[in-house]
């Protein structure tokens, strides 16, 4: 065998290290979740050595038999379980998804419509530091300044001012429910397509807790690895008028060879989403937000459009602590054993590299079997990190009792 012998000590300390971390801290990242052991066996088996460009029985290469099948097996699966048309599994990520997507349907410099980043959409949104809005004209939508829900008066008078070639619903910071129906009715009115983003909440609308995009949307993109729970990638769904043009897209107009081991996962992924289980798992994340958004009201924090709806909380820190910013909150919980990311909230004054406020996330901890009582605990371990944030012994205490939390819910024993 040609394959040195010697251990890779080095790569492997630092995976099991990433494993310890994993499994004694609190992952409240809102995109992250835990893989199941079968998802990462996909993952890391010998499909990753097969070269298969084109689609199943239409490939450049040889040898695609077993391929095909892995490859259509995940497209059926995710068509069944969406009620789609047609999908697309190859996608490497989400952003890959939505910038073919928008090869697909778009010429560019074309005028589309997107939530703007700093009211909680994507950078593919139409952001002006991603190739979305160098090619294409995004004109952005925000949220109310009322109530932080989306606009939907602005976005009608938008789309008829500027009569959109497209127009994208979907957030990556938005803690409330996304009607399609609405758009569809707006792009209807102006003659627009509409895409709907569900990168975020593709596992909500699989397990029934949020409406379905797919009868309404021209085109549905998503990743596969958030509250979805499959590996790292993205997928899009169509109807069959748009199928042709999203798969030239893909193949050969935006990427090179399917990362099959991925598909195979994402396979997986789509089995263990359809059994009648990830229902119960998707309303268990929206009732851990709901119970968590609720118990950090009570320790004084502020939340955006006083709640949420779905798998996140989006925390104003500034009616917790003035001085507080995103930046510091999240370095602090991380010393602490508790992850989170920074995230501004709308209008923000502070940049987007500190910001006002930090995006908490219910997938993992739902999966790793956490319920609603848990979630009063973690906001507390929360305000007392926060309140004791120079203070480093007690910020010890602190990742102690996370420990200890976790330690009752291992995602990964042994
Ligand atoms: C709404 C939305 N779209 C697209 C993406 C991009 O996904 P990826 O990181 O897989 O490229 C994200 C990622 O967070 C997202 O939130």
């Amino acid at each position: 065998m040609a394959w040195p012998t010697d251990p890779d000590t080095e790569i492997f300390g630092l995976i099991d290290r990433e494993v310890q971390r994993q499994n004694t801290g609190l992952q409240l990242i809102a995109s992250e979740n835990f893989t199941s052991p079968a998802v990462m066996a996909a993952t890391g088996s010998v499909l990753t050595n097969k070269y298969s460009e084109g689609y199943p029985n239409k490939r450049y290469y040889g040898g695609n038999q077993v391929i095909d099948e892995v490859e259509e097996l995940a497209r059926e699966r995710v068509k069944a379980l969406f009620g789609a048309d047609h999908a697309n599994v190859q996608p490497h990520s989400g952003a890959n998804a939505n910038m073919a997507t928008y090869l697909a349907l778009l010429e560019p410099g074309d005028v589309v419509m997107g939530m703007s980043l700093d009211h909680g959409g994507h950078l593919t949104h139409g952001s002006p530091v991603n190739a979305s809005g160098q090619f294409y004209r995004f004109v952005p939508y925000g949220v109310t300044e009322s109530d932080h829900r989306i606009d939907m008066a602005q976005v009608r008078e938008l789309a008829l001012e500027h009569r959109p070639r497209l127009i994208v619903a979907g957030a990556t910071a938005y803690p409330r429910r996304i009607d399609p129906e609405p758009f569809r009715a707006v792009a209807d009115e102006v003659g627009a397509l509409f895409m709907f983003d569900a990168a975020h909440i593709a596992g909500l609308i699989a397990g029934g807790a949020h409406p379905s995009p797919v009868p309404y949307a021209d085109v549905v993109t998503f990743t596969t690895h958030k509250t979805l729970r499959g590996p790292r990638g993205g997928c899009i769904l169509c109807r069959s008028e748009h199928a042709a043009a999203i798969d030239k897209a893909v193949f050969p107009g935006s990427q090179g060879g399917p990362l099959e081991h991925v598909i195979a996962a994402k396979a997986v992924a789509f089995r263990e989403a359809a059994d009648p289980s990830f229902a119960g798992y998707a309303a268990g994340v929206v009732d851990n937000a709901r119970a968590l958004a609720e118990a950090l009201r009570s320790q004084g924090f502020g939340l955006v459009s006083g709640g949420t709806d779905n798998h996140l909380v989006l925390v104003d820190l500034r009616t917790f602590d003035d001085d507080l910013t995103g930046k510091e909150a999240q370095s602090v919980l991380d010393d602490a054993g508790i992850t989170l990311n920074k995230n501004t909230v709308p209008d923000d004054p502070r940049s987007p590299f500190v910001t006002s406020g930090v995006r908490i996330g219910t997938p993992s901890v739902t999966t790793q079997g956490m319920g609603t009582a848990e979630m009063g605990l973690i906001a507390e371990l929360m305000a007392r990190a926060l309140r004791h944030r120079r203070d480093p012994a007690e910020l010890a205490a602190v990742k102690d009792d996370v420990a200890t939390l976790c330690s009752k819910f291992t995602p990964y024993p042994g």
